[in-house]
């Protein structure tokens, strides 16, 4: 049993879960962009941004967004998702999953995610799907509530690759998109593969806690050129390419990102190989710190290479993880438990379900740690 004393110590300063990055090269190219006037969602960074991405990631097209979750609303609606569908998604994952799903009008349908991964369990995924599908013509449908399954979305937890191949081999058989929430893992691998790359069309976040950000911002990453025009369509208020008219074909969304936060991600990119040399030397001294106590430390899958993007550890029992959350916060240690359960919260509460065991389980005993990369 690990005991924490239960004192509150003045701290000097709070140690924040995860801080940003910016320095000079972020402020000269901010000069630049200000100085040219292309500050909104026309300019030169926005494409730099998109191509930079695209390169690293190992894909052919990056469309930049306002934010992770529009990436991901737009991703859904490109691949297919029309209101009462349902997709298949994780319970533990952050609630913008989920939120973007509800965009569309669809409904979230939970399955187990896997202790090693922290991401969807493929034979979970396979036993709903041999149990729950039926192939109806051109659908596949939820025998149990009647309702088109039309994706689905695994999550790349904190940095940590799902079994990409397995999930993909498995939605292909049953003819469903898969769109990666990999909002946590730029900069993380499987089988020497950037992630992004496997499933129809993958999203990424730049908020102001990622591993790089542009104080708020996304991109959806496709290997198909049409889906990207299609994306950048939708995200640029569908509005028809003309030198002067102002066309809308259909009902479009302002979702483009600011040229200004584009320069702040080409100068984030610059720096993403340092940026993720120092979240691995975080880890190994997490890693060597926990390798002698009860307190498990989060590791990367077999297989992978993962961004560290924050360092989690599991305690044996909820009491422990509780007393050190309290323990911590009280003395200006940020740390976090994991996100309460999506089919915990209001918004998802009568979405379908399966057993999920492992997500409980990590959700009870799991806490992530502080995990930003020193200032240079
Ligand atoms: C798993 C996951 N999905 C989606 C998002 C949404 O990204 P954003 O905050 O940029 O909208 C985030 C991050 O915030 C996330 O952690």
């Amino acid at each position: 049993m690990i005991e924490f004393v239960k004192s509150r110590h003045e701290p000097v300063e709070t140690l924040p879960l995860h801080r940003p990055i910016l320095g000079d090269l972020e402020k000269t190219y901010l000069a630049e962009c200000i100085d040219s006037n292309f500050v909104s969602s026309v300019g030169a960074r926005v494409s730099e941004f998109e191509e930079r991405l695209a390169t690293f990631s190992g894909v052919k097209r990056a469309v930049a967004t306002v934010n992770g979750t529009a990436a991901l609303h737009t991703a859904l609606l490109v691949a297919g998702v029309q209101r009462d569908t349902e997709v298949i998604t994780q319970p533990l994952t952050f609630a913008a999953t989920t939120n973007a799903i509800a965009y569309t009008g669809a409904v979230p349908a939970f399955v187990d995610v896997e202790r090693e991964t922290l991401g969807l369990n493929p034979d979970a995924l396979k036993a709903f799907l041999d149990v729950h599908g039926e192939r109806c013509g051109d659908y596949l449908v939820n025998r149990t509530t009647g309702r088109q399954i039309s994706a689905c979305v695994p999550v790349h937890i904190y940095g940590h690759p799902c079994r990409m191949d397995e999930i993909v081999g498995i939605c292909a058989d049953y003819k469903i998109p898969v769109i990666e929430d990999a909002a946590e893992a730029l900069g993380s691998y499987r089988g020497g593969r950037h992630v992004g790359g496997h499933g129809l069309m993958s999203t990424l976040s730049f908020n102001g806690n990622k591993i790089i950000t542009t104080g708020g911002g996304g991109a959806v990453l496709t290997n198909d050129d049409a889906l990207a025009d299609r994306l950048k369509h939708l995200t640029t208020t569908a509005k028809q390419p003309h030198p002067y008219e102002f066309y809308h074909q259909e009902v479009g969304y302002n979702y483009r990102l600011p040229n200004l936060n584009a320069a702040l991600g080409c100068a984030q990119m610059e720096q993403l190989p340092h940026f993720l040399e120092e979240k691995r030397k975080i880890a190994g001294a997490y890693r060597a710190f926990f390798a002698a106590s009860e307190i498990e430390f989060i590791d990367e899958p077999p297989r992978c290479r993962s961004n560290f993007w924050l360092n989690g550890i599991l305690f044996p029992d909820r009491a422990q993880r509780d007393s050190f959350l309290e323990y911590s916060n009280s003395n200006g240690v940020m740390t976090r438990p994991f996100w309460t359960l999506m089919p915990d919260l209001p918004a998802c509460a009568d979405s379908p379900c399966m057993d999920i065991p492992v997500a409980r389980d990590l959700y009870n005993r799991g806490v992530a740690l502080p995990s930003s990369v020193p200032n240079r």
